[in-house]
């Protein structure tokens, strides 16, 4: 019984919703002193095209994390495995995820975060995935808001697998 994809969105849908977070954080963040903080590796291909996006350059760094149990048997534990680099005090900082399952990362990122005593700090996810929700965080820009399924393509990983496909696909057992 082999896993069939089936295309959700397609390359330009995805590049029609990208322009316009890209538009809506142009305008909040017009003026300011913005760092985008992306949270590896998933998010490779949106954040670059979101930030090639804007209308403005904007520093970039990156965190990676790594959650155990998330799904099983979900200790909620969450560890840093790459840190940001750069001084984020008094810099308004945009955290940028691909997909947001439990939000257990997200919570434990932007408290992580909080503590570089950042001037604002905000989050951008592409897909907010609410069917497996368990902490609640508040996100501020959403791509798509997505029920359920397992997403796979445009930086989104089955295995490590389809990362590089441009489209984003649910996976459907067959
Ligand atoms: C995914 C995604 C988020 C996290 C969301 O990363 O990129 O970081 O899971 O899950 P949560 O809301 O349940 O915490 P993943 O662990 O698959 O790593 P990857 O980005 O390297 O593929």
């Amino acid at each position: 019984m082999g896993a069939e994809k089936r295309c959700l969105f397609s390359r330009a849908e995805i590049a029609r919703r990208v322009a316009e977070l890209a538009e809506a954080i142009g305008r909040d963040y017009a003026g300011r002193d913005l760092v985008m903080v992306g949270v590896l590796k998933g998010v490779f291909i949106f954040m670059a095209d979101l930030v090639r996006a804007l209308p403005f350059p904007v520093e970039v760094d990156f965190v990676r994390l790594c959650s155990y149990g998330a799904g099983t048997s979900t200790s909620g534990e969450v560890n840093i495995t790459k840190d940001v680099e750069m001084s984020l005090q008094d810099r308004d900082v945009l955290i940028v995820e691909d997909i947001v399952d439990t939000g257990l990362t997200l919570a434990f990122l932007k408290q992580h975060l909080a503590s570089h005593q950042p001037r604002s700090l905000r989050i951008c996810c592409l897909i907010d995935k609410a069917e497996r929700r368990e902490v609640e965080v508040p996100l501020d820009y959403v791509g798509f808001p997505v029920e359920k399924g397992f997403l796979v393509g445009y930086g989104l990983d089955c295995g490590e697998q389809c990362r590089t496909l441009p489209e984003i696909f649910v996976v459907e057992k067959g």
